[in-house]
C-alpha cells in the first residue's frame, strides 16, 4: 500500500480475541499442568468456541461468550480425555487475564495521538471485554468497547458491525476494521468497512464475499496506512 493508497479514516474499530489479546495465553499460562498438549488443547478450545457462535446464530440459540467459551472449553477437554480438578475454572480465569500483543499499547497511543477514535467490537461479554483491557492497562484509551450482547447475536451477523458504526456515530465507510480472524475481516468489509485484516496466523485468503483493502502481519504496521 503506497502514500496515495493510504485508508482515509475516523475511527479504527479492532476485535478482540486474537487481534488486541492473545487467546493462546490462557493454555500457554496453564503449561505446568497441561505439559505438550497445552497448544492442541488451545487450538480445539478456540475453534470450538467459534463454532459455537456460528451454529447458535443459525440456530436462534444465543448463549453470551462466557458460556460458549466454557462449553468449548468442555468440549476440548473431554477430547483430549483432560481431566484434573479446578483446571477447568483457573482456564477460564486466565481467559480474563490474556496478554496484550507485545505492539498493541504504543499503536493505540499514536492513533490517539492522531485523534482516530478507537473502539473494540467483540463477540466477548461486556464483563469479559472490561476484565481484558483493564489487564491490559488500556483502560481510557478507547471511546467504546462493545459487546455483540448488544444486539444478541454473534459475527458475522451485519447487526454486529452496524453497531459499531452507529455507537461510534461514524458512516461505515470512515471506520477502519481490524481482525485477525480471516473470515471477520471479509464479512466486516463486505458490511461495508474499510477493512485490514492483521493476518498474525499466516492464514491463507478466505473464499467468502468481499476482500480486505489490506493485510499486514501485526498492528505495528497500522499507523502507516492510515492517511490521517
Ligand atoms: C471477537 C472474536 C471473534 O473478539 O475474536 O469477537
Amino acid at each position: 500500500m503506497n502514500k496515495s493508497q493510504q485508508l482515509d479514516i475516523d475511527a479504527c474499530v479492532f476485535d478482540a480475541y486474537g487481534t488486541l489479546f492473545d487467546f493462546n495465553s490462557a493454555a500457554s499460562a496453564a503449561r505446568d499442568e497441561l505439559g505438550n498438549d497445552w497448544q492442541r488443547l488451545s487450538d480445539l478450545w478456540r475453534l470450538k468456541q467459534l463454532q459455537y457462535t456460528w451454529l447458535r446464530g443459525l440456530a436462534q440459540q444465543h448463549a453470551d461468550f462466557w458460556n460458549v467459551t466454557g462449553d468449548a472449553l468442555d468440549f476440548a477437554l473431554a477430547t483430549l480425555q483432560i481431566e484434573r480438578p479446578g483446571l477447568r475454572d483457573r482456564l477460564m480465569n486466565l481467559y480474563l487475564q490474556l496478554n496484550t500483543y507485545s505492539e498493541v499499547p504504543a499503536m493505540l497511543r499514536e492513533l490517539k495521538r492522531r485523534g482516530i477514535k478507537l473502539a473494540i467490537l467483540s463477540n466477548g461479554t461486556p464483563a469479559m471485554l472490561a476484565a481484558v483491557v483493564a489487564h491490559s492497562g488500556l483502560e481510557g484509551v478507547f471511546d467504546g468497547v462493545f459487546s455483540v450482547e448488544e444486539v444478541g447475536v454473534y459475527k458475522p451477523h451485519p447487526s454486529v458491525y452496524a453497531l459499531a458504526a452507529e455507537r461510534l456515530k461514524t458512516a461505515p465507510s470512515r471506520i477502519c476494521f481490524l481482525s485477525s480472524n480471516g473470515w471477520d475481516a471479509y464479512s466486516a468489509k463486505a458490511f461495508g468497512f474499510q477493512v485490514i485484516w492483521c493476518n498474525r496466523f499466516g492464514q491463507a485468503p478466505e473464499r467468502i464475499p468481499a476482500t480486505p483493502d489490506g493485510e499486514i502481519v501485526d498492528l505495528s504496521e497500522l499507523p502507516a496506512l492510515l492517511k490521517r
